[in-house]
């Protein structure tokens, strides 16, 4: 019957006209064999028909009604089957790419130098000690014989920190490690023996220096140390250090408030990038008897020696670099040689 094939054709059309919205297959669904579906109407009409009649419609209107089911479903099918696809394809790996890698991480030369130098000094007896980046003004000046308004504490201008310590002075970045020796000194009993490695501060910036840089303290205290017993320590640390004998080490006289005598040691080598340029390493010196008495020490019995070396020098010098700017711009081409 004409009019049943194009019903359909029609319900075809629409249910094709559906695409992945299940709500508009439901609607077309509806529209033919919901309860005022066409179909659904057709069967209701059948009623007023003589009985050959309404046998003979009816079985057309079924056949009618079975198509469109099945359309119907294989719609439902081929929707559903898209889905998927879409989301297979969208959630879909491309093994064929190449991997993201996994960088491996490598220590900054300067915490080499910082485990190095650790390692060296506890092999000879050394302890290790770690103190704060802030610090009073005592223990950073005063302690080591820096009065208020000496002229010495301008070798080292100092990043302030709002706030005050108990005596009403301002905090500050410490500018050496040597606060380490008053702290360290005061907690514990002679003989003292010790380093203390960390981060110091200075208003400072060129090729040798750095605002922020390290530092390594050492001290040596007990009845009989002298300053020939600094020179004898820092020796074998340098040879130990720098693996060569290949270089010269030179105690240039010089001047700190917490030592007296004090020296500057420098280093060259005889070969390499930096071959016969001195290098200022360390400060250094016989600890003075107003910083032993600070200690909470009798200066008539306690003697010994302290030095103060920057780990950026030993690394330039270990390595032959000539900027000491070159640590801090985190450049992996330059880091990565290092590892
Ligand atoms: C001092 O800081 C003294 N506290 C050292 C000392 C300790 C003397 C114990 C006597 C007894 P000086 O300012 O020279 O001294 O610094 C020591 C070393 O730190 C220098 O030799 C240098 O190697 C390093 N250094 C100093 N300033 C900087 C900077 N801005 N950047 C990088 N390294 C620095
Ligand atoms: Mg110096």
């Amino acid at each position: 019957m004409d009019s049943l094939e194009q019903l359909v054709a029609s319900a075809v059309q629409d249910f094709d006209a559906a695409k992945d919205d299940a709500a508009a297959l439901e609607n077309a669904k509806a529209k033919y064999l919901g309860k005022t579906g066409q179909i659904t109407e057709l069967m209701k009409g059948l009623g007023k028909l003589d009985p050959d009649a309404k046998k003979a419609q009816g079985a057309l209107i079924n056949a009618a009604k079975q198509q469109i089911e099945a359309a119907l479903t294989a719609r439902r099918d081929a929707l559903a089957e898209a889905q998927l696809q879409a989301r297979l394809n969208a959630e879909a790996i491309d093994v064929s790419l190449p991997g993201r890698g996994r960088a491996g991480g490598g220590i900054h030369p300067v915490m080499r130098t910082w485990e190095r130098v650790e390692e060296i000094f506890r092999s000879i007896g050394f302890d290790v000690a770690d103190g704060p980046e802030i610090e009073t003004d005592w223990t950073n000046f005063t302690a080591l014989n820096s009065p208020e308004n000496h002229p010495a504490r301008s070798m080292q201008d100092t990043f302030y920190i709002e706030g005050n310590d108990s005596q009403g002075k301002p905090l500050l970045l410490r500018t050496h490690t040597s606060p380490m020796q008053v702290r360290y000194a005061r907690s514990h009993t002679p003989p003292i023996k010790v380093i203390a490695p960390g981060r110091t501060y200075r208003v400072d910036s060129d090729a040798t220096h750095s605002p922020m840089f390290h530092q390594v303290e050492g001290l040596w205290i007990a009845e009989n140390i002298s300053f020939a017993d600094l020179k004898g320590v820092y020796l074998n640390f340098v040879k130990a250090f720098f693996e060569t004998d290949d270089l010269q080490v030179r105690f240039r006289p010089s001047y700190f408030p917490f030592t007296e005598p004090s020296a500057e040691i420098d280093i060259a080598f005889g070969s390499g990038p930096l071959k016969g340029r001195w290098l200022e390493v360390s400060g250094s010196g016989q600890v003075h008897p107003n910083v032993v008495r600070n200690f909470g020490l009798d200066p008539e019995k306690f003697i010994g020696f302290a030095f103060g070396s920057g780990l950026e020098r030993l690394t330039m010098l270990r390595y032959g670099i000539n900027d000491l700017r070159l640590f801090y711009e985190g450049d992996l081409r330059f880091l990565k040689q290092f590892n």
